[in-house]
């Protein structure tokens, strides 16, 4: 018996899938390399935009056709599924499991016929702690080590809260032996997971507009938080790099700060989610910080990194934005591109708003229209590109350290210690060890290179 897993959404679903994947062999089933290979297909989804949604619609032809061919297959949906949703998919699929409780699906699979669907779902609502399964990794040489799960924030647009549920935060130890275990096994880049990693193990109590009044959960070494944690990991012996993901400003402490900049194998790369350069929408949004906040936190960290690691070794900082959020005016817009004049990120991950149900927003009227949407976006891809490019522009001539992750047709494509993509010539036996590549030309998005013998 085959199965196949197709992830969609962040890095958390790729962890994810890794820990569903070893569940499945655990139980006897072998990766299947091509989806009409296999007997059971696991769709973990994303439901961030209602893009995301309409892709897992999309499969259903697929999946019919599948079907006739193979009698016996079976499909699943898991991952971060809004409860409307959930509803309308038990038609298309023969499960519907909830990633939390991964630790007892071999179960409900090893008696299909036992339960029919909605007890399923029921039945498996209890949490169980499905990140002590051990993965079966799959993006070597880069491994992702989630340390929390869930979202308290409760940002008005965002399903996270809905779909995850309350922030768990995952025990110092089980982290510190993932991370081991993937440096002896050669992995170079440990990314840590959360949906707000600085708020991992933190004693500020949950957001008062939060509708969670359970604590979170703590299994040991409560008075470690996030700073400590970054320390402990970058004191493990080893040569790798250590990244990390996402971030909200409003946790962002000095001491997190000090910490990213003194452990030297923490890479000198920031995602900060800004979303939005004006103060009224970011109220709207419930973000909690303002502008003027958040452009002193990134002169901070500029600066304490310089200071620390010496001016040559600069931050690269990304961000994540939302275009066309309700009520956005074209003035509030324009202060969006003000702040992306004025920071210079090096790249940003900008979305348009897509109504969520559920969601505080949702209740807002979604006025923006999609030609707007889409205006706005493009506007800021503009600003980003141009500072994009005089970034990576400065490095050509330069060497720089990469870790080649992926062979194409005769190229290698890695990232450097700043998150550049570079690309070069190169051969496939060098995938997990860090290269010298002279950098040759710059594009906005990428640099090409020559790899140094
Ligand atoms: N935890 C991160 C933070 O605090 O910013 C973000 C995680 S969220 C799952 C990933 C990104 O999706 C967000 O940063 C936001 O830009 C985008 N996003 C979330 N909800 C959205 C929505 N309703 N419409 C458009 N983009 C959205
Ligand atoms: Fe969503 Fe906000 Fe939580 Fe990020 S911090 S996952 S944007 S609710
Ligand atoms: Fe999507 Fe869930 Fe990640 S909604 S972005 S897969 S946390």
């Amino acid at each position: 018996m085959k199965y196949f897993i197709i992830t969609y959404g962040c890095q958390m679903n790729k962890s994810d899938s890794e820990r569903i994947a070893a569940v499945l062999e655990k139980i006897g089933y072998k990766n299947a390399s091509k989806i009409d290979e296999a007997d059971l297909i696991v769709v973990n989804m994303c439901s961030v935009r209602q893009s995301a949604v309409d892709r897992v619609y999309g499969l259903q032809p697929m999946f019919k056709t599948l079907k006739t061919k193979n009698y016996k297959l079976q499909t699943i949906l898991t991952g971060c599924i809004l409860k409307k949703d959930r509803k309308k998919f038990i038609e298309y699929f023969d499960y519907i499991l909830n990633i939390k409780n991964l630790t007892r699906w071999s179960k409900v699979l090893a008696t299909p016929n036992s339960l029919n669907q909605s007890t399923i779902v029921s039945d498996l609502s209890q949490s169980g702690n499905y990140l002590k399964i051990k993965p079966e990794y799959s993006s070597f040489p880069i491994g992702y080590v989630p340390i929390s799960t869930g979202c308290n924030n409760f940002c008005s647009y965002c399903v996270v809260p809905y779909t995850r549920g309350p922030e768990i935060c995952r025990p110092v130890k089980d982290i510190i032996s993932e991370v081991r275990d993937l440096v002896k096994k050669g992995y170079k880049e440990i990314w840590l997971l959360g949906q707000n990693v600085n708020s991992y193990n933190s004693q500020i109590s949950i957001n008062v507009n939060s509708r969670i009044s359970a604590n979170k959960i703590r299994e040991d070494s409560r008075d470690i938080n996030f700073p400590k944690l970054l320390k402990i990991i970058n004191n493990i012996p080893g040569d790798f790099w250590i990244r990390f993901t996402s971030s909200h400003p409003k946790d962002f402490s000095d001491e997190l700060i000090e910490a990213m900049s003194r452990c030297k194998k923490i890479t000198p790369y920031l995602n900060l989610p800004v979303q939005s350069g004006d103060n009224e929408i970011l109220k709207k949004m419930n973000r909690n910080y303002t502008v003027e906040y958040y452009k002193n936190l990134v002169k901070k960290i500029r600066q304490t990194f310089a200071k620390i690691r010496g001016k040559s070794v600069s931050i690269s900082i990304s961000t994540d934005i939302i275009v066309g959020f309700p009520g956005e005016t074209k003035k509030q817009f324009k202060n969006t591109v003000r702040l992306f004049k004025e920071i210079k990120f090096d790249m940003a991950y900008i979305a348009q708003y897509s109504p969520r149900p559920g969601t505080a927003a949702f209740k807002m009227k979604d006025d923006v229209t999609k030609e707007k949407k889409r205006e706005r976006e493009k506007i800021l891809t503009e600003v980003l590109k141009k500072t994009a490019l005089a970034k990576n522009k400065k490095l050509i001539g330069k060497t720089i350290t990469i870790l080649p992750s992926e062979y194409k047709n005769g190229f290698l494509i890695g990232k450097s210690f700043h998150y550049k993509t570079v690309k070069w010539v190169g051969s496939k036996d060098l995938i997990g060890k860090f290269v010298r590549v002279k950098i040759t030309d710059a594009q906005p998005w990428g640099l090409k290179g020559k790899l140094l013998k």
